[in-house]
């Protein structure tokens, strides 16, 4: 042994035997106060109020978090508490809460779509006016959750014809349904409910709720599928939810998932993931968030052009859904909730939301081992659709 190494061992054991030492003393000195007291219980409040932060969102948040706080709970003491501490609102929560407009304090300069956000941000309960009840009544494998809009009738079409099309592949059920809230005429929207309710008599895979579908309503797009799951579709093994704009390769999908184990399955959830992210300060930006409104750093979150997760995990994130306050952007709401469950969202390179090199879009084998592309126009995903359908294809 060199000479290092005895003296980088005598260390450790003068190290060992200084901690030995160490726990000891703190072991007697326990004992001693055992043997002549009881447990202390606090007389006085044991846990700081927290400040009121800034940001609206964020104190909204602090306010949940107390409420939903277990320990608290257990004290039997904590509405009241929480209400004086943080004033949290008890308005009917689906009118506009007006009490925003004092509450954000640059409420007035904001630009509209923050100002409807804020004014029902409170609100997740709007009338499910299409359902499809008996939708998973053979216990699906696979649920396609799509977002779209009411005028993307080819979009949905072109999914239908191609990587969501329902029935069975292989032996895994797939079903496929399409999330909608109303297009209207504040936004300028030619009114299309007539060709909607013969496209949905026809497919019968429409969901539409009541509210108003706009960027910064996506959230509630979320949190009404989520309710929708747990309410009819609750046995659902796996739930894949994403744009209409992407292409997914259903067969790499089911592939993927057939090959994962059961602890895995559990808790998956996987997509493009994007870590150390934060909201965007630049007005002209569509990501704009105002510091009045939100201020810290993003969760991981999985972009919201398509991500993968187990129906399980679906009803927790329901769940958890009610202690997290509503945030405008969809993806990033979602790793919100996951957070709260102590989870993180896992990156798949299968997911590719910024689209591949160019010069390898026409190449059928570069869909082979993809999970998603984004962005595909309806006649792209049919074409890419029947490429690998092909069976004459043969990668290496
Ligand atoms: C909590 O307090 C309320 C009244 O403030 C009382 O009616 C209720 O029984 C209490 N619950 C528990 C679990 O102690
Ligand atoms: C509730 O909390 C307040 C302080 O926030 C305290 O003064 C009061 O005694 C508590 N009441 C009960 C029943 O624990
Ligand atoms: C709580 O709300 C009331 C009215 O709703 C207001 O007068 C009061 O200033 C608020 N308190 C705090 C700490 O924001
Ligand atoms: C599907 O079929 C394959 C081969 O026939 C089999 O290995 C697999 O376990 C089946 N999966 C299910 C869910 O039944
Ligand atoms: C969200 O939908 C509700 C209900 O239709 C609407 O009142 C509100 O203005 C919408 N919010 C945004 C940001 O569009
Ligand atoms: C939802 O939460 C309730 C109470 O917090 C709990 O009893 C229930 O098991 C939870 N359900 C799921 C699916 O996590």
């Amino acid at each position: 042994m060199s000479c290092r190494k005895v003296k980088i061992l005598g260390i450790m054991i003068i190290a060992n035997v200084f901690v030995y030492i160490m726990v000891e003393v703190t072991r007697s000195g326990n004992q001693d106060k055992n043997s002549n007291s009881k447990v202390r219980i606090p007389d006085k409040q044991f846990w700081k109020k927290p400040v009121p932060s800034e940001a609206y969102w964020n104190r909204e948040q602090q306010g949940l978090d107390l409420l939903y706080n277990p320990v608290l709970t257990a004290l039997n003491n904590t509405s009241s508490t929480v209400e004086a501490s943080l004033n949290v609102s008890q308005l009917t929560p689906c009118e506009p809460d007006l009490g925003v407009m004092t509450q954000v304090k640059d409420f007035n300069s904001l630009p509209e779509r923050f100002k409807d956000f804020l004014l029902y941000m409170k609100c997740r309960t709007y009338p499910l006016v299409v359902n499809q009840p008996r939708k998973c009544k053979d216990k699906p494998f696979l649920l396609l959750a799509i977002k779209s809009l009411t005028p993307h009738f080819d979009r949905r079409q072109a999914i239908r014809e191609s990587w969501g099309k329902k029935g069975k592949i292989g032996n895994y059920t797939v079903v496929t349904v399409f999330l909608l809230g109303k297009t209207t005429s504040i936004d300028h929207f030619p009114d299309l409910s007539e060709m909607l309710r013969y496209e949905s008599n026809m497919h019968g895979d429409i969901l539409l709720w009541d509210y108003r579908d706009s960027f910064f309503n996506l959230t509630i797009k979320e949190v009404l599928f989520l309710e929708w799951v747990s309410e009819y579709c609750s046995d659902v093994k796996f739930i894949f939810k994403g744009d209409d704009d992407v292409f997914v390769n259903t067969y790499r999908v089911l592939e993927y998932l057939n090959s994962l184990g059961e602890a895995k399955a559990k808790d998956l959830f996987i997509g493009d993931v994007i870590t150390n992210a934060g909201p965007h300060r630049d007005k002209k930006l569509k990501y704009f968030i105002p510091e009045s409104m939100f201020i810290g750093p993003y969760p991981p979150y999985a972009g919201g052009g398509g991500f993968l997760y187990s129906g399980s995990l679906a009803l927790r994130l329901y769940n958890v859904s009610h202690q997290v306050s509503l945030y405008p952007i969809d993806d990033v709401y979602t790793g919100m909730c996951l957070k709260k469950l102590g989870l993180v969202p896992e990156k798949h390179k299968g997911f590719r939301t910024f689209d591949i090199e160019e010069k390898y879009r026409s190449n059928p084998c570069s869909y082979k081992s993809l999970i998603l592309v984004h962005s595909r126009t309806p006649q792209e995903m049919i074409k890419i659709w029947s490429w690998l359908n092909n069976p004459e294809l043969t990668c290496q």
